[in-house]
């Protein structure tokens, strides 16, 4: 099968925010109230976020292109952490954040998600920083799997704020070829 992975552009946005809603709620543990979910949905993975990210310095989207659909997206933030749990965990700086990371569930289990992992890697790998890091739910063992399959281990702890309530993530990191592709590392 082949995958067509691209860098996205601001006539994604939309697109993007379609995807985002089918996936961003499989990442979510399963007692996550609905509400804050489509709420964290309206307000974070809009058309009109999208556009704001797109639009960002040092934020890039890579995504699966599925005829006319996305079918799974990652980004990629230059910007240094800041969290004081995030930087007490990592062992690399600096670094970059794969800050999102999300396949149609139509793709799951068929190599759509390694290969769009092995271009954000590469993205990552150009930008000349040593490391990448990530945060990630920690009952979502699926992406956990899948994160450890990639290369990342864990580092440490902190939480993610969905609505009123916190949820726990593990920080995990992984080395990067500094200025080439991870492909060839
Ligand atoms: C995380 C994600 C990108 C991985 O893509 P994928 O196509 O499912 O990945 P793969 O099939 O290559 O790998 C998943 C691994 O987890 C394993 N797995 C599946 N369900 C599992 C579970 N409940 N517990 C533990 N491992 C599990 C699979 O067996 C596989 O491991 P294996 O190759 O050793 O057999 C995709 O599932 C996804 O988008 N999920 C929803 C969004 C999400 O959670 N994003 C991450 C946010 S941080």
């Amino acid at each position: 099968m082949t995958i067509d992975i691209a860098t996205a552009t601001a006539d994604d946005a939309a697109a993007l925010a379609v995807c985002a809603a089918i996936t961003f709620p499989l990442a979510c543990p399963p007692d996550s109230p609905p509400e804050e979910i489509q709420r964290h949905i309206d307000t974070q993975l809009s058309a009109e976020r999208f556009g704001e990210h797109l639009a960002a310095a040092g934020r890039t989207i890579l995504c699966i292109r599925d005829g006319s659909r996305i079918a799974g997206w990652s980004m990629v933030v230059e910007d240094q952490p800041a969290d004081a749990d995030v930087l007490a965990a990592l062992t690399l700086a600096p670094v970059v954040e794969l800050s999102k990371f999300y396949v149609h569930p139509d793709h799951h289990g068929r190599g759509s998600a390694a290969a769009l992992m092995a271009a954000t890697l590469d993205l990552a790998a150009r930008s000349g920083q040593p490391g990448v890091w990530l945060g990630v739910n920690q009952e979502n063992l699926r992406a956990i799997r899948f994160y450890t399959k990639n290369g990342f281990r864990r580092v440490g702890t902190k939480r993610f704020r969905l609505g009123d309530r916190y949820e726990d993530d593990f920080i995990m990191e992984r080395t990067l070829p500094a200025g080439r592709s991870a492909r060839s590392a």
